[in-house]
């Protein structure tokens, strides 16, 4: 049986891959170590934790001895890290809290797993590691800098970030490097482009957008909405990640994407089309819409779900103009092809949102609602 540490699983993708997880294998133990910043949700994982299979533990990845306690009494094999600050434009309000988290907090756990998984040194003086044990780092595209319209990101291509949030995670990855390196750890970093799927907190892109037209408010898209994201549906991401730990070559960067560009803007009309389309053909959906216009004929109104919503605002300081993933080692050394297409990923989103309002409303407390207004007006 192996033991997992998965950090930040309260989060969007660490919730969906303990859920993958849990779904594929019946041997396996989870310990989830996550500090619930607003970002986390218990609620998220409480169908998952069992106390037997799934243990929640709630504490910050960088506390020393409470890393060193689960490590002594778990005996993990594995840790998965998602655990992080993820968001640029909070990134680029407090850069010191993602340092804290995402490198030092990054810095804490391979060392906890160093003073665990040590077996004893070889005649070099390299440590000698337990047999099985990888420490599994998730980054982000976003290392990689900018493209122009051409190109893309692979394994080689210079670490390049803009963003004090892309920085600290390049950081992170330095470390995860610098282990491998100097101790010899046992290694993997997964770098993915950007995700979409169930349970992404709502101040990004494509549930922000959801959110904003079941409310009747505006769209809001940083400058021209001419920047380029390569998306990912979740569970492929997921699927990516066990597929580098179990099989992945210790000690390498694999890059995860799916060649799905679009634009910021085309994401945010797709989505308003998704809706409307969705809501013609199942009216009781509508039902959702929390603003509610009543048509002559007592029908719920959807005529204004349209482009006129879309409102461009102030860009993003040092916003990066695209992302594109080259996932050709990926492909051939482990075998992995995105699952999910897009046009089948973003309804499944759309779909998993207008039927799960109840985890929105949860998420979404007084404190996001003052961030929201301080970074977008009180559209
Ligand atoms: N979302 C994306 O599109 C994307 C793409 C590529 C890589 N990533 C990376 O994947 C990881 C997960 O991203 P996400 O979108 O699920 O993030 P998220 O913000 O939804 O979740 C982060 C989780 O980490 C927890 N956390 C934050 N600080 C913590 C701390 N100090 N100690 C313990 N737990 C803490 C939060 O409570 C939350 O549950 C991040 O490392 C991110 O950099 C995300």
């Amino acid at each position: 049986m192996k033991t997992y540490l998965v950090t930040g699983a309260a989060g969007f993708i660490g919730a969906n891959f303990i859920k993958y997880l849990l779904k594929r294998y019946d041997n396996i133990r989870i310990v989830v170590l996550d500090a619930l910043t607003y970002a986390g949700n218990l609620g998220t994982i409480a169908d998952d934790i069992d106390n037997d299979r799934c243990i929640f533990v709630r504490g910050d990845i960088g506390d020393r001895s409470l890393a060193d306690e689960l490590f002594a009494r778990y005996k993990f094999d594995y840790v998965v890290n998602f655990a992080a600050e993820s968001h640029v434009d909070r990134s680029i309000e407090n850069p010191q809290l993602f340092l804290q988290t995402n490198i030092l907090g990054t810095q804490n756990l391979l060392d906890a797993a160093r003073r665990s998984w040590v077996t004893g040194h070889d005649e070099t003086g390299y440590p000698l590691w337990r047999n099985g044990v990888r420490f599994h780092q998730v980054s982000t595209d976003e290392v990689y800098g900018s493209l122009g319209a051409e190109g893309y990101f692979t394994e080689h291509t210079p670490l390049c970030p803009h963003s004090p949030y892309s920085a600290s995670k390049t950081s992170a990855d330095l470390f995860v490097m610098a282990y491998r390196d100097t101790y010899h750890m046992p290694v993997s970093i997964t770098r993915c482009s950007n995700n979409y799927g169930p349970y992404h907190f709502p101040e990004k892109l494509i549930p922000l957008i959801i959110k904003n037209i079941l409310e009747g408010k505006s769209l809001p898209v940083y400058g021209d909405g001419s920047n380029v994201r390569d998306w990912l549906y979740v569970e492929d991401h997921c699927k990516a990640i066990d597929l580098v730990i179990s099989q992945g070559r210790a000690g390498e960067v694999y890059n995860v994407g799916g060649h799905n560009e679009k634009t910021n803007l085309e994401i945010v009309r797709l989505t308003i089309a998704t809706i409307h389309r969705l809501m013609e053909s199942h009216p009781e959906y509508r039902k959702v819409l929390k603003k509610q216009v009543i048509t002559p004929d007592g029908d719920i109104d959807i005529s204004w779900i349209n482009d006129s919503l879309i409102t461009f605002v102030k860009d993003r300081l040092g916003h990066d103009q695209r992302y594109a993933i080259d996932p050709t080692k990926i492909h051939n050394e482990l075998g992995w092809v995105p699952e999910t297409t897009f046009e089948v990923g973003i309804v499944k989103t759309i779909e998993w949102y207008l039927n799960h309002q109840d985890w929105v409303e949860e998420v979404t407390s007084g404190e996001y609602q003052k961030y929201y207004d301080r970074m977008y007006g009180n559209r």
